[in-house]
């Protein structure tokens, strides 16, 4: 099937693609800008770098640390401002529209029509991979925020089991506290207390009430009384984190999860790349769980590779790097590793592990249920200027600077204002 696909996919680009293969700053191969330093994140991304290396494609590797990527976007910003694009960026959901539309992004239709792309990524991928008819980049993954990691010993050792409602997440929260183990590992940057509010937000809100406030901005759900529950909850969560919660990196929290000192994380199923580099192994060492009272709903981001436009068509390099990415066995072989689900709709759950398997799962069945939607915290509920607006006020409030009233009021605001 793979060389099936690259041969038609040899024969389309040798029709169209320039010849040249430098990019701008004079690399020969792809000069990748992504920022996936943690463990797990850099175990995935030799997958991909390997997959390139064998084709026989250099690699030039620009890491930028930081979860979410914002410091990411901040250089690729400062790149494309001085004319130096890199060849290939990891990007999200809205960022990938914008980029798009200033017109700084190569086509990829001659490989996706090759491919048959159309037919095996998500609707819900597409709409932030295909922009007015062009494929402008590549998806790699599906990744989901409203998980919880656990580590199963300390819940063992505490009599607790998986919650299922909010009321039970209380209820082991109060156990660890008594019994002297940090709740929840958690780091306090905003993109990881937004994390937190999406599978928050959605517990409280339902699907209808998550799609109103974030998606169509209604200012009565924004502000109204289930939000200030949110906001409510969110405290409950602070309370139960411990001292040096603040700016720790997300894989720092992970890690007092996977070394049982800390019973649970929330946060997206790239955590769960960690507890794999680290040798643990899914319902004997951790759990995963979706945030009680979201066990039918997905809010999902999903990574995917940025073209910079080079000058002149999408270059060989870039059109191999994007068909690697699309390549089912990649597919398979890179999400293992990285946490999160395939991009296409046609990979077998195989390889996957349990909770691999349940994320595939959900994925689909939140997909055809209408429980698909986009997260806020990594850029697929809204462009980056409300996004950053939501961000400023749950980080405000989780550091205490507003009660839960002011901060659904300010909530309103802020969001008006940023739109
Ligand atoms: C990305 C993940 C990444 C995580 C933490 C998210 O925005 O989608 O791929 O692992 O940030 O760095």
């Amino acid at each position: 099937m793979r060389s099936f696909l690259k041969t038609k996919t040899a024969i389309a680009l040798a029709l169209s693609v320039t010849a040249g293969t430098a990019s701008a700053d004079g690399h020969s191969g792809v000069e990748v800008l992504h920022w996936w330093t943690s463990g797990g994140e850099a175990a995935a991304l030799n997958v991909l770098k390997d997959d390139l290396e064998a084709q026989g494609i250099g690699w030039t590797d620009m890491p930028v640390a930081g979860g979410g990527g914002e410091q990411a976007m901040t250089v690729l910003r400062a790149r494309v401002t001085a004319g130096n694009a890199p060849t290939a960026v990891q990007g999200l959901g809205f960022d990938i529209i914008d980029w798009a539309n200033q017109g700084a992004l190569a086509n990829l239709n001659e490989v996706a029509a090759a491919e048959g792309w159309d037919d095996v990524v998500p609707a819900a991928l597409q709409q932030f991979a295909k922009v007015d008819g062009a494929w402008v980049s590549a998806p790699v993954n599906v990744h989901s925020t409203n998980w919880v990691w656990a580590n199963k010993a300390v819940l063992d050792a505490n009599g607790i089991a998986a919650p299922t409602t909010w009321e039970e997440f209380e209820s082991a929260l109060a156990t660890l506290q008594a019994a002297g183990i940090t709740p929840i590992a958690h780091g306090g940057q905003a993109w990881q207390d937004t994390t937190v509010f999406d599978g928050v937000a959605m517990s409280v809100l339902g699907i209808d009430g998550y799609r109103a406030a974030f998606v169509d901005m209604d200012e009565s759900v924004l502000g109204g009384a289930d939000m200030v529950e949110v906001f409510n909850r969110m405290a409950v969560i602070r309370a139960n984190v411990d001292d040096n919660f603040s700016g720790r990196d997300w894989n720092l929290a992970t890690a007092m999860v996977i070394n049982g000192e800390a019973g649970f994380q929330m946060m997206g199923d790239w955590a769960k790349g960690e507890f794999i580099n680290a040798g643990k192994v899914p319902g004997e060492d951790f759990l995963c769980f979706r945030f009680p009272g979201t066990q039918d709903q997905v809010t999902f981001n999903a990574d995917q590779f940025m073209m910079f436009d080079q000058g002149g068509a999408v270059s060989e390099q870039q059109a191999a790097l994007a068909s690697a990415i699309l390549s089912p066995t990649f597919q398979s072989a890179f999400n293992v590793v990285k946490g999160s689900v395939p991009a296409r709709t046609d990979v077998s759950d195989e390889a996957f592990d349990a909770c691999g398997k349940q994320g595939m799962a959900d994925l689909a069945a939140a997909a055809s249920s209408d429980n698909l939607i986009g997260s806020v915290a990594h850029g697929h509920a809204n462009p980056a200027s409300v996004k950053n607006a939501i961000y400023d006020v749950v980080t405000a409030h989780f550091n205490g600077e507003f009660d839960s009233e002011t901060a659904a009021a300010e909530l309103v605001d802020a969001v008006s204002i940023a739109q």
